[in-house]
């Protein structure tokens, strides 16, 4: 593993079993990732796009270590142990996921660090009160509860908790989709900000191509669980090249509208419990031909760029 890569997945796989039998015998699976390469470098923002089912929350559960994979490896620059002190944090979509209802936000924000060094009432003060500065809330607010805060508050709140523990990578999954569009932009400019303070690594998963495009230097395309096109933002997003990315940009209202609102309309993904033979978008490929029943492999077009098709 290269000294700059922090995170590295090898042909990784994930499947969940569905509709056991009265035996407790597995019909069939869901097969969620097919196949994963990815590395992770240190200091960058990657972007994972890709229509809602192609995996994007079970790949970054995955590289949480919350999740086991069915085939492949993970390797990591630092050793697991507990995914605490694995250098590793989440932001999910849902602020409410990671706050304590009951708990004065103070507590909650600091709790990852408290699991890990319990440390004194005073520590953890003096650090609330440091992380909340950061994320743009006031110190005397910390005393409240989630509730008396705003949603797009509370996505700082949740924020602050995953910084709390001076993580190297930040996995956020949809961290402005379940905010009002008005304030998806200021959360988005918090992130870039506190990532150049605090030198992070972001994996920023979305299924919304602006909210990509506004925050990558990287950016990797899933389709059915596997990378069809990785390569640097620019490239894949303004001069896409797997028919798969052309389809989802193209789906993309071009006009200047807020973030957030730009949807796609692209048709349901194909089934995932049987996974196609060869060229997974081969039934939607409008360039399909010879060659294409045939299993596609993630290759290098040119230094840095990759494309999951043979006719590219
Ligand atoms: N715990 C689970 N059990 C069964 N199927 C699951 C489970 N989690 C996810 N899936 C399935 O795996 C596929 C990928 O899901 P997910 O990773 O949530 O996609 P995304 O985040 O891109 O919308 C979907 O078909 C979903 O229904
Ligand atoms: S391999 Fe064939 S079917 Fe698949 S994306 Fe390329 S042209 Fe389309
Ligand atoms: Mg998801």
């Amino acid at each position: 593993m290269n000294t700059e890569t922090l995170l590295e997945l090898r042909d990784v796989r994930v499947r969940f079993p569905v509709g056991a039998n009265w035996r407790g015998k597995v019909k069939s699976y869901v097969h969620a990732l097919n196949g994963l390469d990815l590395a992770i470098r240190r200091g960058e923002t990657l972007g994972i796009v890709g229509e809602s089912g192609c995996g994007k929350s079970t790949l970054a559960q995955l590289m949480m270590g919350l999740l086991a994979p069915s085939g492949g490896e993970i390797l990591r620059a630092r050793s697991p142990g507990s995914w605490y002190g694995s250098g590793m944090q989440m932001v999910f979509q849902d602020p409410q996921s990671s706050l304590d209802p009951r708990l004065p936000v103070w507590r909650t924000i600091t709790e990852p660090v408290y699991v890990q060094y319990h440390n004194t009432v005073r520590e953890r003060r003096a650090l609330a009160d440091t992380l909340a500065e950061q994320v743009g809330i006031r110190k005397g607010y910390l005393d409240r509860l989630p509730h008396e805060f705003s949603g797009g508050q509370r996505q700082r709140l949740s924020i602050a908790r995953a910084l709390s523990s001076e993580p190297d990578i930040v996995v956020l999954d949809e961290p402005t989709s379940a905010l009002d569009v008005s304030v998806q932009a200021q959360i988005l400019n918090l992130l870039v900000e506190l990532q150049r303070r605090r030198q992070l690594t972001y994996v920023l998963i979305s299924h919304n191509v602006s909210v990509v495009r506004h925050m990558s230097d990287r950016v990797a395309v899933m389709y059915l669980g596997q990378i069809v096109e990785l390569g640097d933002s620019q490239q894949v997003l303004n001069h896409p090249k797997h028919p798969y990315t052309r389809l989802l940009l193209d789906s993309v209202p071009r006009a200047d509208r807020p973030l957030g609102e730009a949807g796609y309309g692209v048709e349901e993904l194909p089934d995932n419990r049987q996974l196609p033979q060869g060229c997974f978008f081969l039934d939607r490929c409008p360039y399909a031909g010879d060659g294409c029943q045939m299993p596609q492999r993630l290759e290098a077009k040119i230094p840095g760029f990759e494309v999951r098709c043979h006719r590219v």
